[in-house]
């Protein structure tokens, strides 16, 4: 059982005990009842406090139960809210730090709620595709009124409680400690005045029994459903939670909370909840590295350098800025400095007139900011990020310098996005400090980051880098060097089948098009046109001779060779106009292709939408197949984390290897088995990696 009972005078005190957030998980379910009936049952207890140990009152429920027998267990959590209601003792929620989901629900369940200062509560149920499930819909109008609660409800988002304290009449908290550190003390107080308040044996209040209306019904809730038309699109639960409040207002309670859980148990089973749950549990396991124990020691990296002011070096550099880490940049050029720092102060302007950064905020962040052209001002860093010119030669120069002049145990990471990582680590004589760090464009948006673990990479290097993503928020997933790591090489295969596509029949804006319905952000042409066509084309020259037998449409080629690099040029699959985004179809680019396929004596055919998101999304999965094979990835979800925070991959479909385990990998090897078929395909690639024809035929998944 994961919850404390202790008895303070006439005060029991039940404290869930489940580190880190105090999850309902069927333990301290156990122990809350187990608590609830040692107190009842003891005479000299005349009420009862619940909270939570540690760091919060409760985070909700132990997501690591989901989908297993122990999240129905019972006790449940409704019964042990249930429990909570009939007990004959007053009950005092006493809420510190946060209270989620689950946790706030239980603490509704009180007959009493009293809270610290600075807490949050949320109801974040729908971040899962999900209702609150256990009252949540019906017991929180009750207490702060309809329309708060269900823009909590449909948000998702946490509120402090001093905010909601302030709603009148409200009847969420009934008393707010002076202090997070005096709130034990006045909980134990408040519940001996509640005891002695109903020592004449009054009913204690229950929030089921309050009313629950909005002053305009229906017409309120019309216009609720409007505004979540926006969220609801690919998503079912945010239309399902206004279905669940307004059943607050118009059911009985106990009609309403099995409406509330029908709705839960319906949405449970949805693919979007599925996927979003999947994420979830994805996202927390990208840290852990299989060799790596979590507490491996980290170095300390209190002040970080840049090489090359370019595109990626200043988002990089406004991600530790942002994290109030001094950031050093250095350049070959003053004017190249003068420029990266330009576009640096540029992008936090635009920050500020949107309101999204408060101007003291920008001056703070610039002022952690330094620039040099001397690397000797280096040498103290304990960090610095290569962000120069793409070529294996200049990386070499900037690494021989690196050696020289960095301190021992600086970590010296690349951002290369296709050069091989070993062959940089030797160019030092440390390659056990050298790593690389793989942002994505813009690299202050961008969440993704790739940290490329060399062969000689120290662990402590890997635990180092991988705190200091957290820091600066972003989602890191580990990769083994191969070229184009994780993402860039899955996007290889998944680019030539578009090109494939391209001579067969189908136009660049149907297959954006196709792509883009299926809940990509971006379709391959117009995602190459905002990256630039001419990145690309630099790969394949390169390749050509390194792969010789790797076959490409030629027609990408052929594009930049019209000098259409995309938006940059104002021109690349389709035509913009000047100043705008708009991808227009073009006709010369439409001409370029027939006259193309007119080379290659292949009937043309029209290929349905179906075909081209298969194929496109296939692709990444065949090779991510092999990826995972190889071990350059250590797990399937890590994939799917490359391509939801770093490719526009739909979050409702939950990654693209997720996706193929929910379709069914027998299914998955069954159409490439017809696209091998294809005689203008590569049959080759279409051969399953023996990993996914394994799982396949044992009818089994990657995740
Ligand atoms: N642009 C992208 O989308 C992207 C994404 C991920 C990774 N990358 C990688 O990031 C690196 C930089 O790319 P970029 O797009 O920022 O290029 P960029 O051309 O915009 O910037 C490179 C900068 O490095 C400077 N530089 C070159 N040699 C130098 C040297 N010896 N010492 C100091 N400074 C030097 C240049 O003056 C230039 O300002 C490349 O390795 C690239 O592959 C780029």
């Amino acid at each position: 059982m994961t919850a404390q009972y202790q008895v303070i005078g006439d005060v029991a005190v039940i404290s869930m005990h489940n580190p880190p957030v105090n999850g309902l998980s069927h333990a301290t379910r156990l122990g809350l009842t187990d608590g609830l009936n040692r107190a009842n049952a003891d005479a000299a207890v005349k009420a009862i406090v619940v909270t939570g140990a540690g760091k919060a009152f409760s985070g909700g429920a132990d997501i690591k139960e989901f989908g297993t027998d122990k999240a129905l267990a019972e006790p449940n959590l409704l019964s042990v809210i249930r429990a909570l209601e009939l007990s004959p003792k007053p009950v005092v929620a006493a809420v510190h730090s946060v209270a989620m989901g689950g946790g706030l629900e239980l603490a509704l369940g009180c007959h009493y709620r009293i809270a610290a200062p600075g807490c949050s509560v949320a109801l974040p149920e729908v971040k899962l595709g999900l209702i609150p499930g256990a009252g949540g819909t019906q017991r929180l109008p009750r207490v702060i009124g309809v329309e708060p609660a269900l823009n909590m409800i449909v948000s998702g988002e946490p509120v402090k409680a001093e905010l909601l304290a302030q709603i009148p009449g409200q009847k969420l908290f009934d008393k707010m400690a002076a202090s997070p550190e005096s709130l034990a003390d006045e909980a134990l107080v408040f519940a001996r005045e509640m005891a002695a308040k109903h020592a004449d044996g009054s009913a204690l209040p229950l929030v089921r029994n309050l009313p629950c209306k909005h002053p305009l019904g229906d017409a309120y809730f019309q216009f609720a459903r409007n505004m979540v038309k926006g969220m609801s699109k690919n998503y079912p639960a945010p239309a399902k939670c206004v279905d669940a409040v307004e059943a607050a207002t118009k059911r009985k309670f106990d009609d309403g909370m099995l409406f509330e859980r029908e709705i839960f148990i319906n949405l449970m089973w949805t693919p979007e909840c599925r996927a979003l749950r999947h994420i979830f549990m994805a996202e927390r396991a990208t840290s852990k590295i299989p060799d790596v124990p979590e507490d491996t020691p980290q170095r300390a990296i209190k002040n970080v350098a840049i090489i090359g002011a370019g595109t990626m070096g200043g988002g990089i550099a406004m991600n530790f800025l942002n994290a109030g880490i001094a950031v050093k940049m250095l350049e070959m050029k003053q004017e190249a400095l003068d420029c990266g720092v330009g576009v640096m102060r540029k992008n936090y302007e635009a920050q500020v007139a949107k309101g999204k950064l408060k101007a003291d905020k920008f001056q703070q962040r610039m002022d952690l900011l330094s620039t040099t052209l001397s690397y000797d001002d280096l040498k103290d860093a304990d960090l610095v990020i290569e962000a120069v010119f793409e070529e294996l030669g200049v990386k070499e120069k900037v690494f021989k310098q690196l050696d020289t002049v960095m301190k021992p145990g600086a970590i010296l990471a690349s951002n290369t996005s296709t050069l091989d990582v070993n062959a940089i680590a030797h160019f030092t004589k440390r390659p056990q400090d050298v790593v690389g760090m793989h942002f994505f464009s813009p690299a202050n948006v961008m969440k993704l980051l790739e940290v490329v673990r060399g062969a000689d990479t120290a662990k402590d290097v890997m635990a180092t880098v991988m705190g200091v993503a957290k820091k600066i928020k972003k989602t890191a997933v580990v990769s083994g060097v191969c070229d184009g790591f994780i993402g860039n090489r899955m996007i290889e295969q998944y680019s030539r089948q578009a090109g494939f596509m391209l001579d067969e029949g189908a136009s660049p804006q149907q297959i954006d098009k196709a792509v883009e319905k299926f809940g990509f952000a971006m379709g391959p042409f117009r995602m190459g046109d905002l990256a630039g066509n001419d990145i690309g084309w630099a790969i394949r020259k390169r390749r050509a001779t390194e792969q010789a037998n790797l076959r490409y449409s030629k027609t990408a080629d052929l594009l930049c060779e019209m000098g259409r690099f995309g938006q940059k040029t104002g021109a690349g699959w389709y035509d913009y106009q000047a100043g705008k985004r708009d991808a227009i179809p073009s006709a010369l680019v439409q001409e370029m292709i027939d006259k193309h396929r007119a080379t290659l004596g292949i009937a043309l055919r029209k290929i349905s939408d179906e075909e081209i998101v298969q194929r496109l999304v296939f692709a990444l999965v065949n090779e991510a197949a092999h990826i995972l094979e190889e071990g350059i990835a250590s797990k399937a979800s890590d994939i799917d984390m490359v391509y939801l925070t770093g490719y526009g991959f739909p979050i409702f479909r939950g990654g693209p290897m997720h996706y193929a385990d929910q379709l069914g990998l027998f299914n998955v090897v069954a159409a490439m088995q017809r696209f091998a078929a294809n005689p203008y395909d590569d049959a080759s690639f279409w051969k399953p990696a023996p990993l996914l024809a394994k799982l396949a035929a044992e009818g089994k998944t990657f995740n």
